[in-house]
């Protein structure tokens, strides 16, 4: 097997160097697969209004005040919840959480509330609820959504953090789960 595994054939058309990427939308999602990045699933809603998602677009903002971004889908059912519960909780999976990813993208038609069975959590100051043993819980009360084309960047304040330190990440690259001390090794496809 190798790092490129499983999705990318060897023959797979390349698009010439600077080539319009209108013209060409899946170079666009051929140039994404590059991006390696960290799994979280942001949590978010209020008793059984509570939903959530699996996501990589998580970035650090600013250090002062500490705050968050992240991108979502506004067709996502956790787009609502965010804007009533005006907060959200970003937890950073370690490797050995792979299943609460799963859920968390919905996968075999698992919605809203089902998606937290099988794993622990605890409620944060936001309302929103934490994830035991993820890497790093981020509790984010929302600053400001920034609706843009089909998504909304949320900017989330920090309220409150907790972390694990003796776990590894889990990671996404090439359309696969990974772990961090062996790329080679594909978890599964998403
Ligand atoms: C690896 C991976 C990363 C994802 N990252 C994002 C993301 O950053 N933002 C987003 O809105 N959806 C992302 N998704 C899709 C969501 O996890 C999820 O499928 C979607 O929000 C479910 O919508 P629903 O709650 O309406 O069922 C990602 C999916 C996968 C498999």
């Amino acid at each position: 097997m190798t790092l490129l595994e499983p999705n990318v054939a060897a023959d797979a058309p390349q698009p010439a160097l600077g080539q319009d990427v209108l013209a060409d939308p899946a170079a666009f999602k051929r140039a994404m697969r590059h991006l390696a990045g960290a799994v979280s699933v942001i949590t978010t809603g209020r008793g059984e209004q509570r939903t959530g998602f699996t996501a990589t677009s998580v970035s650090s903002f600013s250090m002062d005040p500490p705050a968050m971004i992240v991108c979502l889908n506004r067709s996502s059912s956790s787009w609502p919840a965010v804007q009533e519960l005006q907060g959200f909780c970003i937890n950073v999976l370690a490797h050995d959480q792979l299943h609460v990813a799963d859920r968390f993208t919905g996968k075999g038609g698992v919605k809203g509330v089902a998606r937290y069975e099988g794993a622990a959590w605890q409620e944060l100051v936001t309302g929103a609820l934490g994830l035991s043993d993820a890497l790093t819980v981020i509790d984010c009360e929302l600053d400001e959504a920034i609706e843009r084309h089909s998504h909304a960047i949320l900017i989330g304040r920090v309220r409150a953090i907790r972390t694990r330190e003796t776990a590894e990440p889990l990671l996404y690259w090439h359309g696969a789960y990974r772990h961090i001390s062996n790329l080679d090794r594909v978890l599964t496809s998403a």
